[in-house]
């Protein structure tokens, strides 16, 4: 009998020997009869209670286990569940000493921090981001971390957690991509033993190039509110085991209303991939990550960094330097297309000629210096699939050469003036930053 049924049953029967006892009591009145009747209709509704009484106390024992059970069945996989739902992780720093051998093997650093290899407990591998010198207070950190943990999309770097030390290090713990940073496999480069190291194939170039746009179009379009990278540069494009890209490093990210269109900030980035709206101070939108994805796009075409010192004098404002975009557009005009691609592929395999003339225009789009004229990243990707003709950009007159031309001298130790603008840019130290700056790719941490 079900618990409802039983409890109205027994309350009719209680109902009912009440009845009897007060017509029993009306019509027998103190006689022998009615006590009789009395005592056992007393005992009957207690036997009644104890019954209710027990039966209730027996449900609660066979609940109890099946809620521990639940309880069990839901803590097992509950670091699974957040991996999965992307719900980032609180690490202990202790918990991050041991996984990453007392922060023993350096994977790379840049100019907010290093990264460390590590394995946690489950035997997940992860590379952790120590970042020194923080400057954004702690409720900023963890909104950025939670805005980060919640973005999924499979050529997006997935962030495990994070860990705060009061005073100290702050630390983001990402899942660890095999193949390492682009930079890596398109510049060239030598190993320990001097060897040439790995050359990215066209067709893979390719690939990372169609990975990396859809990243950002997530990233601008497809996201409950927008995200920027504001930092997208080879060194954080990493390739999974299959070649396949995966964007990283939000740390630099800006989130945006979805009612914006653009944002002024602090100038964050890195020098060489920079659009000129931010030197400008003109504001910065999503159309900013594409002009550094078109410079991008450029590097990944030549295999060379984009800007180039030709006339290394000590004297760095007597430095000269190569743009290679500008290369690029005279080459285009004259419809040289493969005298641009990365002189090690032309080696190799037969290359797609109309593939190259797709990417460099559509790298030439991207590039444009008047913001309205440059796609959007979602635009980006139907170019490169092939859903939409990419037509020959117009011309683009590249002020960033001029802008980019550093004077360092006469404003400090630590500062840069951009001769065309005045604009002083703090933490201009090359030291502080990759080795690529003599490339141009010197990282810029904060401005004004
Ligand atoms: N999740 C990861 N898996 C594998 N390697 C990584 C991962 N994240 C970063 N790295 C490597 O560590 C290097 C250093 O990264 P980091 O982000 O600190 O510096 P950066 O990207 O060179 O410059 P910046 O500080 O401007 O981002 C990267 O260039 C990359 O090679
Ligand atoms: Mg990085």
């Amino acid at each position: 009998m079900d618990d409802k049924r039983s409890k109205i049953l027994a309350l009719v029967l209680v109902v009912t020997l009440i009845s009897l006892i007060t017509v029993s009591a009306l019509y027998l009145g103190s006689s022998w009869q009615f006590f009789s009747i009395f005592s056992g209709c007393i005992i009957v509704i207690f036997a009644i209670f104890i019954w209710l009484i027990r039966r209730r106390s027996k449900g609660a024992a066979l609940i109890l286990p099946q809620k521990h059970v639940m309880s069990r069945e839901l803590s097992v996989p509950c670091s699974f569940l957040r991996k999965v739902a992307g719900v980032p992780t609180k690490f202990r720093q202790k918990e991050l000493e041991l996984a990453t051998d007392n922060f023993n093997a350096l994977i790379g650093r840049g100019a907010s921090g290093s990264v460390f290899k590590g394995i946690l407990g489950d035997g997940t591998c992860v590379a952790v981001k120590r970042i020194e010198g923080q400057e954004r207070g702690e409720k900023e950190f963890l909104s950025e971390v939670a805005a980060i943990g919640s973005v999924q999309h499979i050529n997006l770097v997935r962030m495990y957690g994070y860990c705060i030390v009061p005073g100290g290090p702050r630390f983001l713990v990402y899942e660890f991509i095999q193949n390492g940073s682009l930079d890596g496999w398109i510049f060239p480069r030598r190993d320990k033993r001097n060897r040439p190291a790995g050359c990215l194939p066209w067709h893979l170039r390719y690939g990372v190039a169609i990975d990396v746009a859809k990243a950002l179009s997530y990233l601008h379009h497809d996201c409950r509110s927008r995200i920027l990278h504001l930092d997208v540069k080879p060194e954080n494009i990493l390739l999974d085991d299959n070649y396949r890209a995966v964007v990283s490093d939000f740390g630099l990210a800006k989130l945006m209303g979805r009612g914006e269109s653009r944002i002024v900030t602090n100038i964050r980035g890195t020098m060489g991939y920079l659009a000129p709206e931010w030197l400008l101070e003109n504001g910065i939108s999503a159309k900013s990550d594409v002009y550094s994805y078109g410079l991008v796009l450029l590097e990944m075409i030549g295999g060379r960094r984009n800007m180039r010192v030709i006339d290394d004098s000590k004297d760095r404002s007597l430095r000269k330097y190569e743009y290679f975009p500008k290369i690029v557009v005279e080459k285009s005009k004259e419809g040289k297309f493969m005298s641009v691609v990365d002189q090690r592929l032309l080696e190799g395999r037969h290359i797609d000629e109309r593939q190259v003339r797709t990417l460099v225009y559509t790298a030439l789009w991207c590039i444009q210096e008047k913001v309205r004229r440059r796609p959007t990243m979602a635009q980006v990707v139907d170019m490169l699939e092939g859903h939409m003709h990419v037509d020959e950009p117009p011309e683009t007159e590249m002020i960033i050469v001029d802008l980019l031309s550093i004077d360092t001298d006469k404003v400090g130790p630590g500062k840069c003036r951009l001769k065309a603008t005045g604009v002083v840019l703090s933490d201009c130290n090359p030291a502080a930053s990759s080795s690529a700056f003599e490339d141009g790719a010197g990282t810029l941490l904060s401005g004004r």
